[in-house]
């Protein structure tokens, strides 16, 4: 079967992100933050979490666990989820290897949501959070935990994430972020999702 189309406000495939995505979502990424997060942060606080706060990881495209909407071709939005312990930001910094979770135990991560700001507010990053949710519960997780900017919290908050508590991320320039933490368990014990 080819990739899925879901018709909503506005039709896009969803499919899984792969390595030659990268320099499309490595231009995508800054344009998304610095347009839609302007509202929200401030100029030196955008620049100073692009390429570090914001950026690709790999990981996840490795994993299998990062998606892509596509409209005509073009990547118009990212974000996935995670089975690993990162809870934000890309992996060029990252020293060693991010360790996986335990699905039993721990919940698994959203991760990265950045929508081409023409295509903002058209159900993008809806789509893009039932695909990571479904598939994050099909690997065996059954509680889900974001560290969301406070562009995405409304995003996360209309899919019944609360929040956990507020803290800032210091940058690499020196400035600091809030941010958001946010979770959802869901109510289905795993034993009786697995059937
Ligand atoms: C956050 C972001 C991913 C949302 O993507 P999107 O495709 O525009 O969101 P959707 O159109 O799917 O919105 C779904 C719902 O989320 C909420 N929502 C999304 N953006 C919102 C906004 N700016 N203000 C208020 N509610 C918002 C609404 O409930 C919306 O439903 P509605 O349009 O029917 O009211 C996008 O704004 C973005 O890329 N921001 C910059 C990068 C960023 O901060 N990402 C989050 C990282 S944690």
């Amino acid at each position: 079967m080819g990739p899925r189309v879901q018709e909503t406000h506005m039709p896009v495939t969803i499919r899984l992100a792969r390595a030659g995505d990268i320099p499309s979502l490595e231009v995508l990424i800054p344009h998304s933050a610095r347009s839609l997060q302007a509202g929200y942060y401030s100029p030196e606080q955008i620049e100073g979490a692009i390429g570090t706060v914001f950026g690709v990881d790999s990981q996840l495209i490795a994993d299998g666990t990062y998606f892509v909407a596509e409209r005509d071709g073009r990547i118009v939005g990212c974000g996935g989820w995670s089975k690993r312990q990162a809870l934000y930001g890309g992996n060029r910094d990252r020293a060693g290897a991010d360790p996986l979770l335990n699905p039993a135990c721990e919940p698994a991560r959203i991760r990265a949501f950045f929508i081409h700001p023409d295509f903002a507010r058209l159900g993008i990053g809806r789509q893009l959070m039932t695909s990571s949710e479904t598939a994050a519960l099909q690997a065996g997780f059954n509680s889900i935990e974001i560290v969301a900017t406070l562009a995405g919290e409304p995003l996360y908050a209309s899919f019944g994430y609360v929040v956990i508590e507020r803290f800032p991320i210091v940058l690499a320039n020196g400035s600091s972020m809030p941010v958001v933490r946010m979770a959802k368990a869901y109510e289905e014990p795993r034993s009786k999702a697995e059937g």
